[in-house]
């Protein structure tokens, strides 16, 4: 067998991440990039140290899941889901929405999720569910301290409402804070919550295959309330959403068609 086939396999079994799901030569390329930055020159011996060292596994784990985010990331996208997503389509009744942020990285996307929703609710009524299959990313997602960059779409006054200035960094206040539930979930492998009436997951369906996409697309469905709206990233446009039972309501937003 190949040995990035045998790798791939090893990295299963070791820290449960099925790398067949994602993109063949984008992930190949990344992998053998770092490895060769950490001087292996076989996928072999890479991963007898991967399973020894903590400290390059966790770096492999976080190199390979990607987290780079932003609060309000597409700013335009969240000015349609202020303006016409949430009043119209999901708003139907006042009771607070179930949200979830399915790839939530370091954070800064579901506490984008309760600032926007402190806008339509009271904020002792808003509830996001934020995962990320990535423990290290929960944990940063957790403190809540961002780099001025990570900021620059975000509306000001939030940023001056919601952040607490740090030294050179910023601190999300408790009060947001305390609206967010983050949990461990592996998008491809663990069960999807019930009853969803706004699912995000931004950003993170690119590195996937069309066969994972596939049956993302058909969990996510079933994980959406009847009124429920899902929530894409700028690159990832559902093609022929009908095929999963989806309507387009808005070049990155779909709802169920029935
Ligand atoms: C580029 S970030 C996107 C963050 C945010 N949604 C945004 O758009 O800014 C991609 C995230 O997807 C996560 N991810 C990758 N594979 C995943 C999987 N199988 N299940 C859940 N999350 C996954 C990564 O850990 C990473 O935090």
């Amino acid at each position: 067998m190949d040995s990035y086939e045998v790798f791939k396999k090893n990295i299963n079994s070791l820290i449960d991440i099925d790398l067949n799901y994602y993109k063949e030569k984008q992930m190949k390329r990344r992998i053998t990039s770092l490895r060769d930055r950490n001087g292996f020159d076989s996928f072999q011996l890479y991963f007898l140290k991967l399973k020894k060292d903590k400290i390059m596994l966790n770096e492999f784990i976080n190199y390979l899941t990607i987290n780079v985010s932003e609060f309000y990331r597409n700013p335009s996208q969240w000015d349609t889901l202020e303006r016409d997503i949430i009043p119209t389509v999901i708003n139907r009744s006042k009771e607070p929405l179930k949200v979830w942020s399915s790839a939530c990285s370091t954070g800064e996307e579901p506490y984008s999720l309760v600032m926007l929703l402190t806008k339509f609710y009271n904020i002792k009524d808003i509830k996001v569910l934020a995962s990320d299959i990535d423990n290290e990313a929960i944990k940063k997602a957790k403190v809540g301290l961002y780099s001025e960059k990570a900021l620059t779409n975000l509306p000001a006054e939030f940023k001056r409402k919601y952040f607490k200035k740090k030294g050179e960094a910023f601190q999300i206040v408790d009060e947001i804070k305390e609206r967010v539930e983050f949990k461990k979930l592996d998008l491809l492998k663990d069960p999807f919550p019930n009853n969803m009436d706004l699912i995000t997951c931004r950003n993170v369906m690119i590195y996937f295959t069309e066969e994972a996409k596939k049956m993302l697309y058909n969990k996510f469905y079933n994980s959406l309330s009847q009124k429920g709206v899902f929530f894409v990233g700028s690159t990832e446009q559902i093609i022929s959403p009908e095929r999963y039972n989806f309507k387009s309501i808005g070049t990155f937003f779909y709802k169920k068609c029935n």
